[in-house]
């Protein structure tokens, strides 16, 4: 056999061992075999030096040839090969995504934020604006700028905390209508929910537990407005259908002072067994009224200019109303028997 003839040769065993090569690895070691630094092709290649001249450049064209030819049947196998090997091994590594996840247990609101939420939603709708003050409060903010000064029989019907020298755990939210209006001009429109605190514990009542309160001053406001804005207040929380009653009250910090019902929107009042009314057929609801010309005074309004309005709620209360729940220490137990149910 010439050499000639065995270049050719050794070029087409190359050529079919490319065509079945089946991994990048035995197209490496083919690569090593057919144009390594001993194959016989390369032998081939640095024997021509020893050649006649005629052969020489017979012998090297054809050796270079069946080496690029090589090369290139071994660049595109490769790119084919490495082509499905990425295939493989992305089928092999598949997460199944229809497969069911983990469960995350998930929180929600609790019952008296929901409410809260709910109340103030409706007010930031109207434009007012929502401020939070301290929980140990002064007492001349708690009491004494609300009409309660030193020695009145309020402060301890109250039930206050009294934690030191003029500190008391705030009993009412109603502080906060004097900080606002010491901080700003009128007109004031603005909601203040926070947490308040009395010695006080029985299936109604908990030593701490929230208000929301409020408060518009501006001019020529009237309990005409009271009653509107109340009444818009309460279908939002409880429902378009429900009507609301207004009675006469005494706090010292309005005049007049009144208390809103809200019709039961369980029975509508014609229940005369229904758990949530006992039969009454009304729900009382808030505390609120007019505010006193001595408060807008005290804090540097002038009353002949400017009314108000002020109400204070209790989102707890309402909570337990809305969810039907007979006891209020059960809201703040942590139990999450009972808190998953809402
Ligand atoms: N602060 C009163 C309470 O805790 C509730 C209240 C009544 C707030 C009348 C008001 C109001 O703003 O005008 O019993």
């Amino acid at each position: 056999m010439t050499v000639s003839e065995r270049i050719e040769q050794l070029k087409s065993e190359a050529l079919s061992a490319v065509a079945s090569g089946a991994s990048t690895a035995d197209l490496e070691d083919i690569r090593v075999r057919f144009l390594g630094r001993s194959a016989e092709l390369t032998e081939i290649k640095k024997s021509i030096g020893t050649l006649s001249p005629d052969e020489r450049k017979e012998i090297g064209r054809s050796s270079n040839l069946a080496s690029r030819e090589i090369e290139a049947a071994l660049g595109s196998r490769a790119e084919e090969v490495a082509a499905r090997e990425q295939e493989e091994r992305l089928q092999a590594e598949a997460a199944d995504v229809t497969l069911p996840g983990v469960p995350f247990p998930r929180g929600h609101l609790h019952p008296s934020q929901i409410v809260i939420d709910d109340v103030i939603d409706f007010f930031v709708g109207l434009g007012y604006r929502v401020a939070e003050g301290p929980e140990v409060e002064t007492d001349y903010y708690n009491f004494t700028a609300l009409g309660i000064p030193p020695g009145h029989p309020a402060r301890t019907m109250q039930d206050t905390f009294f934690v030191d020298d003029g500190l008391v755990l705030r009993t009412q939210t109603s502080p906060m209508q004097i900080r606002t209006m010491l901080a700003q001009e009128p007109p004031v429109y603005v909601v203040c929910p926070g947490r308040t605190y009395r010695r006080d514990s029985d299936p109604t009542h908990t030593p701490m537990f929230h208000q929301i309160e409020g408060l518009a001053v501006d001019r020529g406001l009237t309990l005409g407005h009271l009653k509107g804005t109340l009444g818009a207040m309460a279908r939002h929380v409880f429902g378009e259908g429900v009507e609301i009653r207004v009675r006469p009250s005494y706090f010292q910090f309005t005049e007049p002072s009144v208390e809103m019902d809200v019709s039961c929107f369980v029975c509508g009042g014609r229940d005369p067994h229904c758990k949530v009314c006992k039969g009454a057929g009304w729900l009382e609801m808030l505390g609120a009224g007019m505010v006193d010309p001595g408060v807008l005074e005290e804090v540097g309004y002038d009353p002949e200019e400017y009314t108000g309005y002020a109400f204070g709620m209790g989102p707890d209360r309402m909570a337990m109303v809305k969810y039907g729940v007979p006891d209020l220490r059960l809201f703040f137990e942590g139990d999450l028997r009972f808190l998953r149910q809402f």
